[in-house]
């Protein structure tokens, strides 16, 4: 589905990807884990248009998407969260829902007027999906709040709303455990099983272990922008390359 091939990227001359490679699978979920710096969130950038890879090819579904801007990414099917929350904190919940849709709605607004029902029949539908997206991410009862009222757990659950409700083919999640607690955490969880099982693709990027041993049907690990190892879970766990380059030193620091 989503294949990099020797994706390279310099800031000012200082290399955070190096030739990466690898794959994702359709309908399952990929880890990228890796210390911090290591280059992950600038590969999200990168895929999603965000940022530009300098190097290297990125193609979803055969197609080359590296030099696509990000909202042709997004018309694309391909939807993101962030490492650090950007909602309209003014905007109510259902509003914040309702931009991840903005794309997709261009494209059935037009099909819709070529059929000629009313505007109002679409934004009803488009409304309904919304409704669908909060009720499936357990935020029904926020849905007319301002976001920025909301806790922090929940802001974390209405980026993943906002991602899922365009029903995009791949979904990249930047950390989204980061700052939650254990019950918040399982829950998270739960949502990134259940919409696997409905058949979603997923690049979960996390520092949490146990959530990307528990999820997880296939790990890539990049150190210093190089990807050092890839396969299940069980595998990553006991790689020595891994457990030197990630996670010995995350024991070495806490
Ligand atoms: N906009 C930028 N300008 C300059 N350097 C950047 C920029 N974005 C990232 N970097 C650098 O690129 C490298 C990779 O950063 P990146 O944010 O992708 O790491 P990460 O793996 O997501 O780390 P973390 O786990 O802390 O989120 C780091 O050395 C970082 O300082
Ligand atoms: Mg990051």
């Amino acid at each position: 589905m989503l294949e990099l091939t020797r994706v390279s990227k310099w800031f000012g001359g200082l290399p955070a990807l190096q030739a990466v490679s690898f794959r994702l699978d359709p309908g399952r979920v990929t880890a990228l884990i890796g210390p911090n710096g290591a280059g992950k969130s600038t590969l999200i950038n990168c895929v999603s248009g965000v940022d530009r890879a300098g190097e290297g090819a990125i193609r979803l579904d055969g197609r080359s998407i590296a030099t696509l801007p990000a909202h042709q990414i997004a018309a694309l099917g391909i939807a993101r969260t962030f490492q650090n929350l950007k909602l309209f904190d003014r905007l109510s919940v259902l509003d914040n829902v309702l931009a991840g849709l903005t794309v997709t709605a261009e494209r059935s607004f037009i099909r819709s007027m070529l059929r000629l029902p009313t505007l109002r029949h679409q934004e009803r539908r488009l409304r309904l999906r919304g409704l669908q997206a909060l009720d499936d991410f357990g935020l029904t009862e926020k849905s007319a709040w301002p976001a920025g009222a909301l806790a922090y757990g929940e802001k974390k659950r209405v980026e993943m709303a906002r991602a899922f409700v365009s029903d995009p083919r791949l979904v990249l999640l930047d950390e989204p455990v980061a700052g939650l607690n254990t019950i918040e955490t399982a829950r998270i969880a739960r949502h990134i099983r259940r919409q696997r099982s409905a058949g979603h693709t997923m690049l979960l990027v996390e520092h949490d272990m146990e959530l990307v041993m528990d999820v997880a049907d296939h790990v890539v690990v990049l150190d210093s922008g190089r990807c050092i190892a890839s396969g299940p879970p069980a595998a990553i766990r006991s790689n020595p390359l891994v457990l030197e380059a990630y996670l010995g030193r995350m024991e070495a620091t806490a």
